[in-house]
């Protein structure tokens, strides 16, 4: 099950990658650091090509595609091989295209409204976006306690420094952020500089779910 697999690996790192050539370089280091999973952006014109390389060379990588928008874009990311649909808010036409497409899809929500519409389509998780500016890990545990079977994964401001805390909260499966892999440093090459925040993000996982 796929909510199992994002809360044993912890952290999705969002990539927004200029080249699709810098795929398999940096799926490497996730998979061989300790967070195997990518939430693919669709903010740039390689986001396609980066979804089929990374699904095909590393088959059991969990890598879906973030920023999506509308269907045509679900449609493309599906079509590269996504395992799973993100989006920043929640678009009840996109969300209920990627359910009837048999794809795990987790909307971005911010209010109580928004959780309801996503209990509506019959959702059990949802993204909370943008996390830090919305109020953090807070405002997570207050709509926590009234949708009790509804699960969090935010994403927005996290980053090694806060990321424990809200991994320590139970109903958060697994944070989202760009920190381990920022566009300046894919665009760079600064593959080091990135294996060193992959791990330092995968050791605190450990630590916190162990
Ligand atoms: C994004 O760029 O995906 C978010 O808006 C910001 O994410 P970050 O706070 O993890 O950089």
């Amino acid at each position: 099950m796929i909510f199992e697999q994002f809360s044993r690996i912890g952290v999705v790192p969002v990539i927004i990658l200029d080249d699709s050539k810098d795929a398999a370089p940096l799926a490497e280091i996730l998979c061989g650091n300790g967070i195997p999973c990518a939430e693919i952006a669709f903010r740039t014109p390689a986001a396609e090509e980066t979804i089929r390389i990374m699904t095909r060379e590393f088959p059991d990588m969990l890598v879906g595609a973030g920023t999506i928008l509308t269907t045509e874009q679900a449609d493309q990311a599906m079509n590269a091989g996504a395992k799973f649909i993100v989006s920043p808010g929640l678009n009840p036409k996109v969300v209920q295209y990627c359910i009837d497409s048999f794809i795990p899809v987790i909307p971005g929500v911010q209010t109580a409204s928004e959780i309801e519409q996503a209990i509506e389509l019959g959702l059990k998780v949802v993204r909370f976006f943008p996390a830090e500016q919305a109020g953090g890990l807070a405002t997570i545990k207050a709509l926590a306690s009234e949708y009790i079977d509804i699960r969090f994964m935010p994403k927005g401001g996290i980053s090694a420094k806060n990321l424990k805390d809200y991994l320590a909260y139970d109903k958060v499966i697994a944070c989202g952020g760009t920190w381990a892999a920022k566009r300046k440093l894919t665009a760079s090459g600064e593959w080091e500089r990135i294996k060193s925040l992959v791990k330092e993000a995968a050791s605190i996982v450990r630590n916190i779910r162990k």
